[in-house]
C-alpha cells in the first residue's frame, strides 16, 4: 500500500432512481435489514445513511474471486427518495456523493424520476453504475440466491435470457436518447465513456456482488484525488430530529474531516447561526440505516466519511441541507458564523 492508499477515507455513494425500483429494498438486501418493510406506504421520505465496513463488501464480493484490492476502509451508502415530491432530497443526496448507483426497475425501463436523477448526476459530473434491478420478475426466472449476474444469467433458459436481452436493450435504447451510453459491465469496453449496467434482484440478491465490486473498484480507479482524507471538515445537515432519550438530534454526513465531542460547532438556524457543543457524536451500528431508530454508538471521534447523528443545545432550529462548520482554535467565531448564514 502507498501512503496515498492509507489515507483514504470511504467513498459516498448514492442510491438514486424513480419511485419503487427497489433503492430501498437493495440496501435492505446488502444490510440484512427490513427497512423497506417499515415505510409508510413503502415509500423512502427521507435521506438515508449506511456505513458498509470494507469486511463486509468482501465477504459478499468473494464468490466473483476478484482478489478484491479494497483500499478504501468502507461505503457510506446515501438512501433517496424517488417520489416525484422530494427531488430537493435527490438533489442533496447527489450533492453529496461521490458515485451514485441509479436504480432502473427492469420491466418498466426508464421513468420521470430516473431521468430528472441522471440529469442531477451529470449537472455535477458524478459518475454512477446502472443497477437494473427486479431481474427475478422476469418470467420463468430461476433464482440463486446472491449469485453473481452472469452465473445466474447462464442458468436461466433459453426464454428467459432472450427476454432479458430484450429488456436490456430497450433500456440501453432508453439511455441513448438522453445521450447516454450504456452497456452491460463485463462487455463493457468503454469504460469512463460507457456507462456501465449491473442487472440485480433485491430479493435473491443476484447480481449484488457485482455491484458491490465494480462501485468498489471504479471509485478506487478514478477517485484517488477525491478519496484522499483532508482535515478540513466538510460536513452536511440531512435532518433534525427529536429521539427519546436524546432530545433534538441532528443527523449529519460528514464528508471529510474529523469531528470530536465537545467540539464547538456552529450551523445554519431559522432565528440565525447556532452555536453550540458537541453532546454527542452517535452513529448507529454498521450496516445499520441512521433514519431507523436504533440503539447508537458513542464515538469520542469519527473520522470521515460517515453519517452520524450529533446531539447538542439549540439544534432544534438547524436547517437540513446547510453545512455544519466546526470552531477550530485560531477562528474567530463570527467568521465560522457568516460562513453558516450563507449556506
Ligand atoms: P422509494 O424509496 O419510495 O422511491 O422506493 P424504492 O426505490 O426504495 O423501492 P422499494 O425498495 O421501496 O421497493 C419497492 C417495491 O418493489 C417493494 O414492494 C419491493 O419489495 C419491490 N422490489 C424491490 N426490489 C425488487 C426486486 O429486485 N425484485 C422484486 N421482485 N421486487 C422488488
Ligand atoms: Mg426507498
Ligand atoms: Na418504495
Amino acid at each position: 500500500q502507498t501512503e496515498a492508499e492509507e489515507n483514504l477515507r470511504s467513498p459516498i455513494c448514492c442510491i438514486m432512481g424513480h419511485v419503487d425500483t427497489g433503492k430501498t429494498k437493495l440496501l435492505d438486501c446488502i444490510r440484512g435489514t427490513n427497512v423497506q418493510e417499515g415505510e409508510a406506504g413503502g415509500i423512502t421520505q427521507q435521506i438515508g445513511a449506511t456505513y458498509f465496513p470494507a469486511e463486509n463488501i468482501r465477504e459478499r464480493t468473494k464468490e466473483l474471486k476478484a482478489d478484491a484490492k479494497l483500499n478504501v476502509p468502507g461505503l457510506l451508502v446515501i438512501d433517496t427518495p424517488g417520489h416525484e415530491s422530494f427531488t430537493n432530497l435527490r438533489s442533496r443526496g447527489s450533492g453529496l456523493c461521490d458515485i451514485a448507483i441509479l436504480v432502473v426497475d427492469i420491466m418498466h425501463g426508464l421513468e420521470p424520476q430516473t431521468i430528472e436523477s441522471l440529469n442531477l448526476l451529470r449537472m455535477r459530473n458524478t459518475e454512477f453504475i446502472v443497477a437494473l434491478n427486479k431481474v427475478d420478475r422476469l418470467y420463468a426466472w430461476k433464482a440463486q440466491r446472491n449469485a453473481p449476474i452472469r452465473k445466474t444469467l447462464k442458468q436461466q433458459s433459453k426464454d428467459v435470457q432472450n427476454e432479458f436481452d430484450r429488456r436490456l436493450m430497450e433500456v440501453i435504447t432508453q439511455f441513448k436518447e438522453q445521450g447516454l451510453n450504456t452497456e452491460l459491465y463485463y462487455k463493457n469496453k468503454d469504460m469512463g465513456e460507457t456507462f456501465n449496467i449491473v442487472p440485480t434482484s433485491a430479493i435473491s440478491g443476484e447480481g449484488i456482488p457485482d455491484l458491490l465490486l465494480l462501485l468498489i473498484q471504479w471509485s478506487q480507479k478514478t477517485m484517488i484525488e477525491k478519496l484522499t482524507f483532508r482535515n478540513e471538515v466538510q460536513c452536511t445537515v440531512l435532518e433534525v430530529k427529536v429521539i427519546e432519550g436524546h432530545g433534538t438530534t441532528i443527523d449529519v454526513v460528514l464528508v471529510n474531516g474529523v469531528l470530536h465531542e465537545g467540539d464547538q460547532i456552529v450551523v445554519c438556524g431559522l432565528q440565525g447561526p447556532i452555536v453550540t457543543t458537541i453532546r454527542a457524536l452517535l452513529t448507529p451500528h454498521p450496516m445499520k440505516e441512521l433514519r431507523v431508530k436504533g440503539t447508537y454508538l458513542h464515538h469520542k471521534e469519527i473520522k470521515a466519511a460517515q453519517g452520524i447523528k450529533i446531539t447538542g443545545q439549540g439544534l432544534e432550529h438547524a436547517i437540513a441541507g446547510t453545512g455544519l462548520y466546526v470552531v477550530g482554535r485560531d477562528d474567530d467565531v463570527e467568521d465560522v458564523k457568516e460562513s453558516a448564514m450563507e449556506d
